[in-house]
């Protein structure tokens, strides 16, 4: 004969299974688990019944319970699954996705990360410096005295306070030289600013890329080696250079470096202007005066320095007219770039 506890589960269970809802389920929980359901009611019976009868009829009801309460979470769970399924079936996996607009790498960057990473195969390390400098770092320390000319040539914004933003990024020479003994091999990609007209060829800001090597007989060999490796890698293993002799204050001797258009070579041509030749930048052997300045011994260590013209050359390299279109931030030139 079955227990009415069991009569008691067999119907709970029987309805359980046909709850047609959310709603449903929980009035049927309710009704048998609930405060004053059926099953609880059968635990306030059991303090009335007899003792040996006691556990027997004890575990019955906790099975009971359990089962009851297992059918109902398990139902439960049927109505959730089933209420996700109905909303993923809303979604169609078949359309087309809506595209997203991934950004490029700028062409300056390119251009850097392609430098950097050249001269980091020769060994440089990155060194850095601030882009609002002190006087004494972007004129004095490099030899450049308050009544040396290429102050005018090289003239920059100033701060109310008397700092100025850095004309050149040959600042961080002597930051670099003060902060630790040689042997030093570093590159200082940065940004600097000059007040000049902004036309195809001049921007009041651009960007370089320092070099600087001291160490004992750093030679100028040194120097030609690291850049012409510089320039084959990046222009091609033909690429011919150039050492123009030239003037600057903080190094000497000076040249300006010029490769062999990668273009043409000839006349007519857009990108040398019928030269030949195309200026990268400034370098030198670091002078005596800047070495003392940086507190490095010049009876004991040599170097050489360059700062590199970043975007007139990445201006070529993509064979535009005006560098002026590196900086407006037009996003259907750079989107070209992708
Ligand atoms: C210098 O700035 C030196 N500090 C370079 C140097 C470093 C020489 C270490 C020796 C040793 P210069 O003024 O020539 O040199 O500038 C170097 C390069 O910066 C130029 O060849 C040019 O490519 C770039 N440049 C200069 N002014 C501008 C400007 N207004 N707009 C864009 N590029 C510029």
């Amino acid at each position: 004969m079955t227990h009415p506890l069991e009569q008691l589960r067999d119907e709970a269970l029987r309805e359980i299974g046909s709850a047609p809802d959310e709603q449903a389920l929980e009035s049927v929980r309710v009704k048998y688990l609930g405060k004053s359901g059926s099953v609880s009611a059968w635990g306030e019976q059991m303090k009335t019944l007899a003792k040996e009868e006691k556990p027997v009829i004890g575990k019955l009801l906790n099975d009971v319970r359990n089962a009851v309460t297992g059918a109902i979470e398990a139902r439960a769970q049927q109505f959730r699954s089933q209420k996700e399924s109905g909303a993923l079936a809303k979604i169609d996996i078949s359309l087309p996705g809506t595209p997203r607009d991934i950004g490029a790498v700028h062409p300056l960057t390119q251009m850097w990360e392609r430098s950097i990473e050249i001269f980091r195969r020769m060994g440089f390390a990155l060194a850095d410096g601030p882009d609002v400098e002190d006087e004494w770092h972007c004129f004095d320390a490099l030899n450049t005295p308050p009544e040396h000319p290429a102050r005018n040539e090289q003239d920059t914004f100033y701060l109310p306070d008397g700092r100025l933003l850095r004309t050149h990024t040959s600042t961080v020479q002597i930051r670099t030289m003060r902060g630790a003994p040689p042997p030093i091999r570093v590159i200082a990609p940065g940004a600097a600013y000059r007040r000049d007209e902004l036309d195809a060829t001049h921007s009041p800001q651009f960007h370089q890329i320092e070099g600087l090597y001291v160490d004992e007989n750093v030679s100028v060999a040194d120097l030609k080696g690291t850049l012409e490796f510089f320039m084959r890698e990046l222009f091609g293993a033909d690429t011919a250079v150039e050492f123009r002799p030239h003037f600057f204050p903080f190094t000497e001797p000076s040249a300006e470096v010029d490769y062999s258009c990668f273009k043409c070579g000839g006349p007519g041509c857009r990108i040398c202007k019928w030269s030949g030749w195309i200026e990268l930048g400034g370098s030198g052997m670091v002078h005596p005066n800047v070495l003392r300045a940086a507190n490095v011994d010049p009876e004991e260590f040599t170097g050489f320095a360059f700062g590199l013209g970043i975007d007139r050359t990445c201006a070529r390299i993509y064979e535009l007219d005006d560098i002026r279109l590196l900086f407006e931030n037009d996003v259907r030139f750079l989107e070209q770039f992708r």
